[in-house]
């Protein structure tokens, strides 16, 4: 289980309450996941990755967002054995990206996994047609359409109606299941078990996260790591700390880092509200960062995200739990037990649940984006 450092004040009637609002919202639904697990979906998940790894030797996947951040977190931070190559692609406009990333699979045989619960998005919708051209060419337009794997909406979209009427193999994103909170669905599974990241062990952990914490919350909601780190970032963020930064030890989950920041920015960010995300990697950012760190502007707070480490690095971790205190900043640490599939299911689920508390306790909807939905209405507006 994932463990913290501080057991705050909590008001554990508001704390219940913000479950039920949770549970009500009509996109719960990762809520209870990991501890129902759709063997049937699962199995079909492995059948589609062992085919993939078959028959090509990369798979480019496309998506942008809660699409994309979370399969990529895991899959960098674990770089599994593997005979098949990701490549990433329509997560930005760049055509210099895109361009890089059809060199990158050059000749060698690939297939597509199209990721947009949406199905509209534009970054993913260029990078698809982009690709889908290259495939069609190569392979000719029946065989091409077996190779494209589409994952979005069960009964909406371009890219359902595209995907039913080529015979594309479909995986669906739950209609009660947002983008951020879809890393444990067919939009992260897919990706991941082609990677060769063991998918059973990482839902285990994350049922393991979900267990305890439903545990505590039926017994006494103090107990739960989660609640506790949910309550601390509402009580900092209430004293003026308006900055959590993320500090990780292991370069490799540069990317978690990254879901991180999507996971609380767009759940938190909204009605003027929210605390800002960001992050570092020790020990590189000790001599960047350190300095602000340890003596900048005291309106930020860091929560130590404690993987097991070799011993040299564990001193850097050591000396920054001593160091950064003295510097007037509170250091939140949160322990992972392992750093393996079981290790980062846990930690995925711990970070939703307790962001939707979080974002609950401050009084926003943590499953909706306005923003976001904003720039893609302007951008639609202005290439029209
Ligand atoms: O978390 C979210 O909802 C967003 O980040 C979306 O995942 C992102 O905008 C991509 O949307 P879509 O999957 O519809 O292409």
């Amino acid at each position: 289980m994932i463990t913290i450092n501080c057991s705050p004040e909590v008001d554990i009637s508001r704390v219940h309450e913000a479950l039920s609002d949770i549970r009500k919202d009509a996109m719960s639904g990762w809520v209870d996941l990991p501890c129902r697990v759709n063997m049937e979906e699962l199995s079909r998940i492995k059948s589609a990755a062992d085919k993939i790894i078959d028959e090509s030797e990369v798979l480019v996947c496309i998506g942008i967002g809660g699409s994309y951040l979370g399969h990529r977190a895991i899959i960098e931070a674990l770089r599994p054995a593997s005979n098949i190559e990701i490549v990433y692609a329509g997560n930005s406009l760049s055509r210099r990206e895109l361009d890089r990333a059809i060199a990158q699979v050059g000749d060698r045989d690939f297939s597509i996994n199209i990721i947009s619960k949406s199905g509209t998005t534009l970054e993913p919708a260029i990078a698809f047609e982009t690709f889908k051209k290259l495939l069609f060419e190569k392979y000719g337009a029946s065989e091409a359409a077996k190779r494209i794997y589409a994952t979005t909406d069960a009964a909406h979209g371009a890219l359902h109606d595209e995907a039913v009427k080529n015979g594309y193999t479909r995986f669906i994103v739950p209609d009660n299941i947002g983008g951020r909170y879809s890393v444990l669905t067919p939009v992260g599974l897919l990706p991941l078990a082609v990677a060769g990241v063991d998918i059973d062990a990482l839902l285990a952990g994350a049922a393991e996260e979900a267990t305890s914490f439903s545990d505590a919350m039926k017994h006494d909601p103090r107990t739960s790591a989660a609640v506790n780190y949910a309550y601390m970032r509402y009580t900092l963020g209430n004293k003026g700390y308006d900055t959590e930064v993320f500090a990780s030890f292991e370069p490799a989950t540069a990317y978690f880092n990254e879901w991180l920041k999507q996971l609380f920015g767009e759940s938190e960010g909204k009605g003027q509200q929210g605390v800002l995300p960001t992050s570092v990697i020790y020990s590189t950012d000790l001599h960047s960062l350190g300095q602000f760190m340890q003596d900048g502007r005291r309106n930020l707070w860091e929560t130590i995200i404690d993987y097991p480490t070799d011993d040299l690095n564990a001193k850097v971790v050591a000396a920054v739990k001593k160091a950064h205190p003295l510097g007037g900043i509170p250091v939140l640490v949160l322990g992972v037990p392992s750093y393996d599939e079981r290790g980062f299911g846990q930690l995925v689920y711990f970070f939703e649940i307790a962001c939707a508390l979080s974002a609950r306790l401050y009084g926003v909807n943590p499953f909706d984006q306005p923003g976001v939905e904003a720039y893609k209405t302007e951008l639609k507006k202005l290439l029209a």
